[in-house]
């Protein structure tokens, strides 16, 4: 991919919340379910291209902790469409060297889920090409409400010392505690909002919001936002002088 005028290299961390599978079946007439099925496609197609890019982190957002209101026939079909895709998919994560990662609430997940989930984290935890995480039951305030809580309860033990918690030690406790802050954030299907997702790891994320619904999103839409990315100047807080300086 050629880009010219770029400030930026490739994002390390690219996270996407992928939206829009329910409204892409009601325009074409079909039920939400295919919508899922057909988002899995484009999942698909994002993880290769990003391998393609030599992206070293990507994490998509697959099932918040709010999904758990949704109806259950709705719930039950996206987990199984999960597993049956971790399945199909497992002999190409190894050939790409791709290793999967989870966050998230695992334990309000289904057990067949969480076994599926556990075997293909194992298989694959030495694979060093590209962390594909998936978040899973997954919220940020939930994330850093149990951060709070495991820091609260070293404190009464006198495992550490109040005066000592800082933004490294709290990084340490997030579900994340291996992956680098996010540096680019997509959303798709027009809605700007973060609906609960990575609340601290994107302080300083690059923001990209595409109005194309997940199932339509192709390569050609990554490319368009990682232009994007890679024109922008990130300033940290600081003058644009100061950066050139
Ligand atoms: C995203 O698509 C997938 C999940 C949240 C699991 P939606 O199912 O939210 O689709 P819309 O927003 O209803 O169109
Ligand atoms: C965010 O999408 C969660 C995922 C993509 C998994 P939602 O469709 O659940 O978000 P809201 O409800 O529109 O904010
Ligand atoms: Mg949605």
């Amino acid at each position: 991919m050629m880009i010219s005028d770029s400030k930026n290299d490739m994002p390390k961390h690219l996270a996407i919340i992928m939206d829009g599978n329910g409204r892409w079946a009601e325009k074409k007439g079909k039920n939400r379910i295919q919508g899922h099925s057909h988002g899995v496609k484009a999942v698909q197609k994002v993880v290769e291209e990003a391998v393609q890019l030599n992206i070293q982190y990507l994490t998509l957002y697959a099932f918040s902790t709010e999904n758990w209101s949704r109806p259950q026939e709705e719930i039950g079909v996206l987990m199984k469409l999960l597993v049956s895709t971790l399945k199909s998919e497992f002999q190409k994560l190894l050939k790409n060297r791709i290793k999967l990662n989870v966050i998230g609430n695992m334990h309000e997940l289904p057990a067949f889920v969480q076994k599926e989930l556990e075997y293909v984290v194992e298989h694959t935890q030495d694979n060093n090409e590209m962390t594909l995480t998936l978040a899973l039951s997954y919220g940020g305030r939930e994330e850093l409400s149990n951060v709070f809580k495991q820091l609260a309860t070293k404190v009464k033990n006198n495992i550490i010392s109040p005066e000592k918690i800082d933004q490294s030690i709290i990084n340490e406790h997030l579900y994340t505690q291996n992956l680098p802050d996010v540096d680019l954030l997509i959303r798709t299907s027009g809605e700007k909002r973060i609906s609960n997702f990575l609340l601290w790891q994107i302080a300083y994320a690059e923001l990209y919001f595409s109005k194309v619904l997940w199932p339509d999103f192709t390569k050609k839409h990554l490319h368009k936002a990682i232009t994007s990315y890679k024109k922008r100047e990130r300033r940290f807080g600081k003058t644009s002088k100061q950066l050139l300086g």
